[in-house]
């Protein structure tokens, strides 16, 4: 359906668990337990969601890796009727055992966050040695046969900028689409100007890269680039200095049951009380939609900081 602007919201991105086994300096606010939808409530919200007009399903966290029912949750969502795409966001870490379950499941596409190719960088950004572990679950999502692997990175300056070069040289030698994301306004780095890296300034350190013309106008808001002998594409996702509110197709399902029209508000609306009346659900999901606000200015006009582990991004 479409939203009180006009744009068409047609997917879903729903956050199984606000768990992580990171600690990352970015969602800083660590990882809350917190109540967490069942595989048979995930499914009923979401066919009322494809109800609604969504066709694009994104799991994310969290890390929903930690969720022992993930393949049964992706299975369960794979199979409602009008479901065009299953894709999954996770920080990789337990992804090599795994892949093929996933691919089996339905999963069509996997994202993964990493956000340095370095050890000792990784470490310091998430708390953990786990790169190696990442890197193998690319490799088995890659192996699986996934219809896309990508790998998300956002830099902070002075903690993982030089790690620009090592992920567009990743992107060179796999068949993997690299995007840089800038570091949204979630936590008081983000919040610091001076630490954000903007896609402009990146793009300056490539200038070899050449832009891609886009595929499916308004399929992502990505811009990819690409070089002679890359395997994978180079991709610029600009949140901060390029704001793509005016073509937001998102809406939010929390992993407590809320609905959550857009990213930079808190805003909320509980949809557990509509679980056994799919009408009412349907009703309240639209209002929802229907309140998505036109666009937000990150920075001056969101409330509280939230922290992404709540809301998978
Ligand atoms: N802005 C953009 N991306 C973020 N991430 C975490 N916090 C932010 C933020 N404020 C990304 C990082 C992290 C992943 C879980 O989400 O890449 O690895």
């Amino acid at each position: 359906m479409r939203d009180g602007f006009g744009r068409e919201v047609d997917y879903l991105r729903v956050s199984l668990t606000q768990r992580c086994d990171l600690n990352c300096l970015y969602c800083g606010a660590g990882c809350p337990e917190g109540e967490e939808l069942t595989p048979e409530q995930i499914e009923i919200l979401v066919r009322a969601f494809v109800k609604t007009g969504v066709s694009k399903v994104r799991l994310t966290g969290g890390e929903p890796l930690l969720r022992k029912d993930l393949a049964e949750i992706a299975a369960r969502v794979r199979a409602i009727p009008g479901v065009k795409t299953l894709a999954l966001t996770t920080n990789g870490v337990c992804l090599a055992e795994k892949a093929q379950a996933l691919r089996q499941a339905g999963v069509d596409a996997v994202n993964v966050s990493l956000d340095s190719l370095d050890e000792e960088v990784y470490r310091r950004l998430t708390g953990r040695n786990a790169l190696a572990s990442v890197l193998r679950g690319i490799g088995a999502a890659l192996d699986a046969g996934f219809q896309r692997v990508r790998v998300n990175a956002v830099l902070i300056r002075g903690e993982n900028d030089t790690q620009a070069e090592k992920l567009v040289d990743f992107a060179r030698d796999n068949p993997v689409d690299v995007r840089f994301i800038e570091l949204m306004p979630f936590s008081e780095q983000g919040k610091n100007d001076a630490l954000v890296i903007k896609a402009a300034e990146l793009l300056e350190r490539f200038p070899y890269l050449t832009p891609l013309p886009p595929k499916n106008p308004g399929e992502s808001v990505a811009k990819y680039y690409t070089a002679p002998g890359f395997k994978g594409r180079v991709g610029f996702i600009s949140p901060v200095s390029e704001k793509f509110c005016a073509r937001c197709s998102r809406v939010r399902l929390l992993s407590t049951g809320e609905v959550r029209p857009c990213l930079a508000y808190d805003t909320a609306y509980d949809l557990k009380p509509f679980l056994n009346d799919e009408n009412r659900l349907i009703e309240a999901i639209e209002k929802a939609i229907r309140s998505k606000p036109a666009g937000h200015a990150f920075g001056c006009d969101y409330g509280n900081i939230h922290a992404m582990n709540k809301i998978g991004g």
